[in-house]
């Protein structure tokens, strides 16, 4: 049974493996992609999102631009994180496709409303584009099928603040409209994707391929796994984005714990930090599960696997 799919994303290093690992699974149609601001500028985001998809030969998929700015705050950018292009070292031709003229919001709304409990959205930069849709048509929380949000560090250091992780960082506010909207998320934060590092063996790997989709990642992953090495002494680099989008359809890379989750949207040092009530003071209804455990080489074998058959399709 296939799932499908609409990515909300912000390419991005870890944004564009994941729009190929959407790609190399048959488990996945991949309906549309909505590009959001967020490691880079929306106009930037958009145009990475249209180059990978023709890399993949994929130019069939339609291309949205969402917002280009959080819904309160002031845009915050990654260029350190994914290099000003937002694809680190990779050098992709200028896109022959345009984006689609609608609103990515609209464009979502649409989808979820004529398919009711089919469409699952994978969401994997800051939430303004789903918070927006969820202001204009607030039906969409019960007619989507499943919402996948990379997000969030809960017991676990943030990687833009001390405590805040970047998607939740950006766009608190939109963090915290779609947090307690009522859709039925599953969160997948830093607690489990600091745990799936990509190496430089795993890279080495992927590269006795030698074709346009293996170099792509290598340019792309020698950016990233620089920044990881530099600012957190990691060697390699963590590929968020794509392992939430394994989760869509393997489930059991992950452990899972319905919890109580909300995001700070104070103004001070906690913003965007996203916590969880483990013993439910409060007595709330759980409003997500959230991924707490993780198999990190299971999950690294599928996105290995995955590239490597792509990366021999493609040539
Ligand atoms: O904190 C990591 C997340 O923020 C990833 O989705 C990365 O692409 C950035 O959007
Ligand atoms: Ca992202």
């Amino acid at each position: 049974m296939t799932t499908h799919i609409i990515l909300d994303t912000d390419p991005g290093i870890d944004d564009a493996l994941a729009i190929l690992l959407a790609l190399a699974s048959p488990e996945i149609v991949l309906d549309g992609v909505i590009a959001v601001h967020g490691n880079v500028s929306l106009e930037q985001t958009t145009r990475n999102a249209l180059s990978v998809l023709e890399l993949a030969k994929a130019s069939r998929v339609p291309v949205f631009k969402g917002c280009d700015v959080p819904l309160v705050k002031e845009s915050l950018l990654s260029p350190e994180t994914h290099g000003a292009s937002g694809l680190g070292y990779a050098q992709l031709p200028e896109p022959a496709t345009k984006p689609q003229v609608r609103h990515g919001s609209d464009y979502l709304i649409e989808q979820i409303m004529s398919r009711p409990g089919e469409v699952t959205l994978v969401a994997l930069g800051p939430l303004t584009n789903v918070a927006l849709a969820i202001r204009k048509e607030p039906r969409i929380v019960q007619n989507v099928r499943e919402v996948f949000i990379m997000g969030g560090a809960i017991q676990h250091p943030g990687n833009t603040t001390a405590l805040a992780e970047f998607n939740t960082f950006v766009d608190p506010h939109a963090a915290h409209v779609v947090f307690h909207s009522g859709m039925p998320i599953t969160l997948t934060p830093l607690d489990v994707t600091y745990q799936c590092i990509f190496t430089p063996d795993d890279l080495n790997r992927l590269l006795k391929i030698d074709t346009p989709v293996t170099k792509f990642i290598a340019d792309a992953a020698r950016f990233y796994m620089k920044f990881h090495d530099e600012y957190q002494s990691i060697e390699g680099c963590v590929i968020n984005d794509p392992m939430t989008l394994a989760l869509t359809f393997m489930p059991e890379i992950c452990d899972y714990q319905n919890l109580v989750v909300d995001v700070d949207i104070s103004t001070g040092a906690g913003l965007g930090n996203t916590f969880a009530d483990f013993y439910n003071y409060e007595k709330k209804k759980p409003n997500m599960k959230v991924a707490t455990g993780v198999r990190p080489r299971m999950f690294m074998e599928l996105f290995l696997e995955r590239m490597e058959k792509l990366a021999r399709k493609i040539t």
